[in-house]
């Protein structure tokens, strides 16, 4: 589905260049569920922004179901982004003035059925009971599956995540990742990346990204959700 190829990405610093990735290859197949970890300045959010078709690499290529995205268009990469690729981050970036069903529809109430498509995901989640409310009155964990639910809106082929769990206590960040694995289930494809180990457990494979350079990878060991 998702293929790098001699992936690097240099950025020039008072002391030279910082190669934030280095001659990278990767492979994701439809329907996977990627763990990427690393500690750090390893790498993983200039890995993800450029696999999203977000950051031009320095050299090589990123080839998503035979399109090469950075000979595409700008327009072309932005509808790609729009149509197949869902986002998700550490902070939420949620509409801070919006109510959570607000939040959801922003890019789309016009839309029809974008509203029976935010109650269907917000139910899904568990966030029945909080469609009315601002982010401000969620705890983190309901503000991230709102986030979630956001970047389900438009039925993506493709989660991308950086760092979703890394402002949550255990129990909503096994929930998230909980989520991220019934999306998986039902035929789409994450590609997290991560600091911490939780997400291992939830992913079909791991892989650590080092100073840019991705290392060994551990097949994971994740059970369909029930
Ligand atoms: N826009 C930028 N300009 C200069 N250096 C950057 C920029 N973005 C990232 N870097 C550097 O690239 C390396 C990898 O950063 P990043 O991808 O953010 O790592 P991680 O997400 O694993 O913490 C770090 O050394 C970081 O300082
Ligand atoms: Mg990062």
């Amino acid at each position: 589905m998702l293929i790098a190829q001699n992936l690097s990405k240099h950025y020039p610093s008072a002391q030279g260049w910082i190669k934030s990735l280095d001659e990278m290859d990767l492979e994701v197949k439809a329907g996977e569920f990627l763990a990427i970890r690393g500690h750090s300045g390893s790498g993983k959010t200039t890995l993800l922004l450029t696999l999203g078709a977000m950051l031009r690499p320095s050299s090589g290529r990123v080839v998503f179901e035979g399109q090469d995205m950075y000979q595409c268009s700008s327009q072309q990469r932005a509808a790609w982004r729009a149509e197949q690729i869902g986002f998700v981050f550490q902070m939420f970036h949620l509409m801070p003035y919006l109510s959570v069903l607000d939040n959801l529809c922003l890019h789309g109430r016009a839309k029809a059925g974008s509203t029976q498509r935010a109650d269907t995901l917000l139910d899904t989640l568990n966030l029945k009971h909080r469609v009315n409310h601002l982010p401000h009155q969620l705890s983190a964990g309901e503000r991230q599956r709102v986030a979630m639910a956001r970047a389900m809106m438009a039925s993506p082929k493709l989660i991308l995540a950086d760092e979703p769990t890394g402002n949550l206590d255990p129990r909503h960040a096994t929930e998230v990742c909980e989520h991220l694995r019934k999306f998986r289930d039902s035929g789409g494809t994450v590609i997290l990346v991560t600091h911490g180990e939780l997400a291992s457990s939830f992913a079909d494979r791991t892989i650590f990204l080092e100073q840019g350079r991705l290392l060994e990878t551990v097949e994971g060991h994740a059970q369909t959700a029930p």
